[in-house]
C-alpha cells in the first residue's frame, strides 16, 4: 500500500527535540467541521490550521460509504501535501467510512471522531437518547459497534437530519426556516422521553440555539472540544508547535459560492481557496 508523506521534512518533523510548527489539517465533507476547527482553535490558538471544506461532494451522508472513503483520503492527502503534519478528520461520516484507511495510507496522525454516546448514557437520567447523525454515520458498522459498547440499559432513538446539514451549507444558522428544519428534526423527541441529544454530525453544534430552543431542558453533547483536547495531545507528542496562528481555508467547490456560508459559519470572513483534489 503506497503511505502519503508529507513533502518538506522541514514543515513536519522534529530533529534535536525541536518542534516545527506544522499545521493542524482538518477535512469535513463541508462547512460542519469548522465547529471542530473553532475547538481547536480555543486550544491551541497560537497553532496554524488549514481547514478543507469538500464541498464539491457535500454531502456525505448519503454516499456509499467506499465514496466517502475515496473522497477521505484525497482530503486527507491534499492536507498533508500541504504541510500538515497531522489530519483531523473532522467528520463523523468520513471517521466511520475511512478512518482505518487514512491510518494505514497516511504517514502523519490522523484524529478521528464519532457521537458521543459514552458520555450521553452517563447523563441521561430518562434513560432516553437521541442520536443526530447522517444516514452514512447511522448505518455504518463503526456505530453498530459503538451501540453494542456503550448503550447497555438506555434506549438510543436515532434521527439523520440531511434539512439540517443542508442549512448550515446554506450558511442559513437562524430565522424562521431554520427554526423549522430543526423542529421538525427534533421536537417530538421530548414527547418521547429523550432527556439526551447527542450531536453526531459536525454540522450540528452551529445549530445548536435553535436545537437547545426545540428540545428544552435537554443535556446537548458535542464531542468537538474532546476531538480538540486529543488534537492537542496528538500535536504534542508529533512535536507540533505553535506557529503564527495563521486560519488557512479552501474548498474543493467554488470559492465564491462557498465563501458567505463560511463566513456566518465561522463568525468572520476567511480568504478561501480552491483545492484541486
Ligand atoms: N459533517 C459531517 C458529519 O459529521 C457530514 C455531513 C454530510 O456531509 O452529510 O458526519
Amino acid at each position: 500500500m503506497r503511505r502519503v508523506v508529507p513533502p518538506s521534512p522541514l514543515s513536519w518533523t522534529c530533529e534535536g527535540g525541536i518542534a516545527y510548527p506544522a499545521m493542524i489539517g482538518i477535512f469535513d465533507s463541508g462547512l460542519g467541521g469548522l465547529s471542530v476547527a473553532r475547538a481547536v482553535r480555543a486550544l491551541l490558538p497560537g497553532h496554524d490550521l488549514i481547514y478543507l471544506a469538500d464541498s464539491a461532494y457535500c454531502p456525505y451522508g448519503p454516499l456509499a460509504p467506499e465514496v466517502v472513503r475515496a473522497r477521505a483520503l484525497a482530503c486527507a492527502t491534499w492536507l498533508v501535501a500541504q504541510g500538515a503534519g497531522v489530519v483531523v478528520v473532522a467528520c463523523n461520516t468520513a471517521t466511520s467510512a475511512a478512518i482505518e484507511t487514512l491510518r494505514a495510507r497516511l504517514s502523519v496522525p490522523v484524529v478521528g471522531m464519532e457521537p458521543g454516546l459514552k458520555p450521553a448514557v452517563a447523563a441521561t437520567r430518562s434513560g432516553r437518547i437521541a442520536v443526530l447523525a447522517t444516514s452514512g454515520t447511522l448505518g455504518g458498522e463503526r456505530f453498530q459497534r459503538l451501540r453494542e459498547r456503550f448503550a447497555h440499559g438506555a434506549e438510543v432513538i436515532t434521527v439523520a437530519c440531511p434539512a439540517m446539514v443542508q442549512l448550515v451549507e446554506d450558511g442559513e444558522l437562524d430565522g424562521p426556516r431554520a427554526r423549522a428544519v430543526v423542529a421538525a428534526c427534533v421536537e417530538s423527541l421530548g414527547a418521547r422521553g429523550v432527556d439526551t441529544l447527542v450531536l453526531g454530525c459536525t454540522h450540528f453544534p452551529p445549530l445548536r440555539p435553535l436545537i437547545a430552543e426545540s428540545a428544552p431542558g435537554a443535556t446537548i453533547i458535542d464531542t468537538g472540544p474532546a476531538v480538540a483536547a486529543q488534537t492537542a495531545r496528538v500535536a504534542a507528542a508529533a512535536r507540533i508547535g505553535p506557529g503564527d496562528g495563521i486560519v488557512r481555508c479552501a474548498t474543493t467547490g467554488d470559492p465564491a459560492l462557498v465563501a458567505p456560508s463560511l463566513a456566518r459559519v465561522w463568525g468572520a470572513p476567511l480568504p478561501l481557496e480552491r483545492a484541486r483534489c
